[in-house]
């Protein structure tokens, strides 16, 4: 078997295959492995004439024929399959050879992986990949961790195969171990945000107006000719247009409406609680996937709760409509501000160094939350690299400040209509609270001195004090 393979590919369902098929379509010698052959076998029959394939039957063989230092990518499930795939490559790889582990990783895992291989002396290299069969197939958005020294042989041919806008790849070193897993995990809590964001903004069309499916398809197809241009504003004009051909239903009605999720989301909210990093957009919006599918509590809460709400009189329609489309562009910044400051959080306390920036730069195409406003978020960070509020960026605070009127509105309008709308809401209290110029936090820390003797800092001097509640209530410093 001579090493001839400048890259491998182990695990080829879906994404592993159309991942080995990009490779191999941007001239690359790609060694491609499955645990079952047959899966190997019908990719070189459906692909092999896409490029230059060396199918491997064994592990062993996979390895022997990758050119050093070899460069091996895992596209197998998270968790227990990647850590088996890892063991049985690890005994057949060298000094200086990279592992890539392409899949949806917890981050964690990825920073253990990192630690366990590095002290083999060799590169494990946690990769965000996004952008669905589609992106994997024709270019994704890359986000890879690990060592510099990997990013070396391995970063020109993932920015090679990624996703390009304006000819700049949307792959990029994103920074230690588990870096890459992070943002994409962070990626993912985004994705979930924007996605809630546009259900409810959809909701609020179709009970603010009684329009149709496909009418509000048609509306969220105009949106994405603005600044709400993205990916999923684009799919979504689409979905909601499509018919289902069995009932002649708009498809969306046929539909149950429970969302699942497999948990980058989840992780996303666990890791800005350990962080204290208020991603409310986020939260709400993995919560509103739980709520959905809390059966039981629905069809009690359906059964006894009362409405007490008015019918949604809409007076004027196009203006109910660009109220809606300014909540959501408000509501989305807002979600984003607090994905980054959650990457920014995260990287302080690993010492990443991330470069949010560059994050902006690589999602901007390739990946499920590719948008037009990226770019917008890339100029923010290139003005101020430690932007400490993306909403307090100049463009931002006008585009935001501009369509707050509107999203009070649609706020107030969804709660005296009785029209769920936990992200919209919690992204304008979020606004509401960080511009803030008290908070009821006081109240909060009094009350917790009272009851714990936890403490309290003052306005008017340094230091940090308890007052004696049950006794004289002298102040005393702690
Ligand atoms: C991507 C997607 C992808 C993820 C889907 C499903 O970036 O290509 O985020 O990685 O698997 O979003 O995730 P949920 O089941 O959690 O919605």
């Amino acid at each position: 078997m001579s090493a001839r393979a400048q890259i491998g590919v182990t695990g080829l369902a879906v994404m592993g295959r159309n991942l080995a098929r990009n490779f191999a379509r941007h001239g690359y010698t790609v060694a491609v492995h499955n645990r079952s052959y047959a899966k190997t076998e019908s990719l070189i029959a459906e692909a092999g004439h896409e490029g230059d394939f060396v199918p491997s039957e064994s592990m062993a063989d996979f390895v022997a024929s990758l050119e050093r230092p070899r460069k091996v990518v895992i596209m197998v499930k998270a968790g227990g399959p990647t850590d088996a795939v890892i063991d049985e490559l690890v005994p057949l790889l060298e000094e200086g050879d990279i592992v890539v582990d392409a899949g949806n990783a917890h981050f964690p895992d990825t920073i253990r992986r990192e630690n366990a291989l590095r002290a083999q002396g060799l590169h494990f290299v946690g990769t965000g990949v996004s952008g669905g069969e589609e992106g994997a197939l024709n270019g994704p958005s890359i986000m890879p961790g690990g060592t510099r020294e990997s990013y070396e042989s391995l970063g020109p041919i993932l920015e090679d195969i990624s996703a390009k806008v304006d000819g700049v790849p949307c792959a990029t070193y994103v920074g230690p171990d588990g870096a890459g897993h992070f943002v994409k995990m962070v990626h993912n809590g985004i994705e979930y945000a924007d996605m809630q964001l546009i259900a409810e903004a959809y909701d609020l069309l179709r009970q603010g107006l009684g329009a149709s499916a496909r009418e509000i398809g048609e509306i969220f197809a105009q949106w994405n000719t603005g600044d709400l241009e993205s990916f999923l504003i684009e799919i979504t004009a689409d979905v909601l247009q499509h018919v289902d051909a069995e009932t002649g239903r708009a498809f969306v009605d046929i539909v149950l409406d429970q969302a699942e999720q497999k948990g980058t989301g989840r992780w996303t909210v666990q890791n800005g609680l350990d962080l204290g990093v208020p991603i409310t957009g986020i939260a709400e919006a993995t919560f509103a996937r739980a709520l959905s599918g809390s059966v039981p509590q629905r069809e009690a809460g359906r059964a006894a709760l009362p409405a007490h709400a008015q019918a949604w009189e809409v007076k004027d329609r196009d203006a109910f409509i660009e109220d809606v489309r300014l909540a959501l562009y408000a509501s989305k910044v807002v979600a984003y501000s607090q994905g980054f400051d959650q990457i920014a959080a995260a990287s302080l306390e690993n010492s990443w160094d991330i470069d949010r920036g560059a994050m902006a730069r690589i999602w901007r195409g390739g990946c499920i939350i590719r948008a037009r406003f990226l770019n917008r978020i890339t100029e923010a960070y290139e003005r101020d690299a430690n932007l400490p509020l993306l909403l307090a960026d100049p463009y931002f605070t006008d585009a935001v400040g501009n369509g707050l009127a509107a999203w009070r509105r649609i706020v107030a309008g969804a709660a005296q209509n009785g029209v769920p709308a936990p992200a919209f809401s919690s992204s304008l209290a979020y606004y509401d609270g960080v511009r803030a110029e008290r908070l009821p936090a006081a109240l909060v820390q009094a009350q917790r001195d009272f009851f714990g003797a936890h403490t309290y800092k003052r306005v008017d001097r340094d230091g940090t004090f308890h007052t004696q509640w049950s006794g004289d209530r002298t102040e005393v410093e702690a």
